[in-house]
């Protein structure tokens, strides 16, 4: 089970003692490794960690967000049945189960594959735009760069799985695929129902 937990912010305090070791440490470094372009440093002489470690607080806490706001529920399939027991590999792959209404059939697309084509900072203003419902593309307008950003290190850290969701089908237009209405149901008037029975 993914236990939320306090991860923490990304920029953290670094004690004064230690932040000037660590400078002089990376000046040693950038001796010893002989830099070749005069004036210029070698980022690969400056940190010695292997591609892409560096992102991994901020994918901890992509992961954390995205499990606390619910995208699951919908972009991936079956979640909600099984309460969230998934594995993170299967995440986000979208939904070919529509959602009907008066704005016809909408699917939760596939965000594993959305966001390949995507940079992180297009992302920032893509997540933002309005969408048909039931997305909830209003709380993803009032979510911080830095919260979006994090969500995008955390998917792009899957990398792309599944097929792209079916296209949204204009209200009135044929459904090919299962889908949920949305549409408010009345209850039936109690005369009526009596009518049926007695
Ligand atoms: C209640 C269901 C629901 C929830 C919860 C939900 N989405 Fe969606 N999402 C959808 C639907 C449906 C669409 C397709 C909307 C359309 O066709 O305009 C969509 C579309 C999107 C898109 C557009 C993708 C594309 O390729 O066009 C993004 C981005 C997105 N959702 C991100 C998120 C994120 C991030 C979360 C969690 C914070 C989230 N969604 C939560 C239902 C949902």
């Amino acid at each position: 089970m993914l236990r939320p937990q306090v991860i923490p912010r990304r920029r953290i305090r670094i004690p004064a003692a230690l932040a000037a070791a660590t400078t002089t440490a990376v000046l040693f470094i950038g001796v010893g490794n002989a830099v070749s372009i005069p004036g210029k440093a070698n980022p690969a002489s400056l940190d010695s960690r292997p591609a892409g470690t560096h992102e991994i607080p901020s994918i901890a806490r992509g992961r954390y967000l995205v499990a606390v706001t619910g995208c699951n529920d919908c972009h991936t399939p079956g979640y909600g049945e099984r309460a969230g027991e998934m594995p993170v590999s299967d995440w986000l792959t979208g939904q070919s189960v529509g959602f009907s209404g008066p704005w016809g059939t909408s699917y939760p697309a596939n965000l594993r594959l959305t966001l390949q084509g995507l940079t992180e900072s297009q992302w920032v203003v893509f997540a933002r735009a309005e969408r048909r419902p039931p997305m909830p593309w209003f709380s993803l307008k009032k979510m911080s760069d830095a919260d979006l950003r994090d969500i995008y290190r955390f998917i792009r850290s899957l990398g792309p799985k599944g097929e792209p969701a079916p296209a949204a089908v204009a209200p009135g237009d044929k459904v090919e695929t299962p889908f949920i209405l949305f549409t408010p149901q009345t209850v039936m008037t109690p005369a009526l129902s009596s009518d049926r029975t007695r």
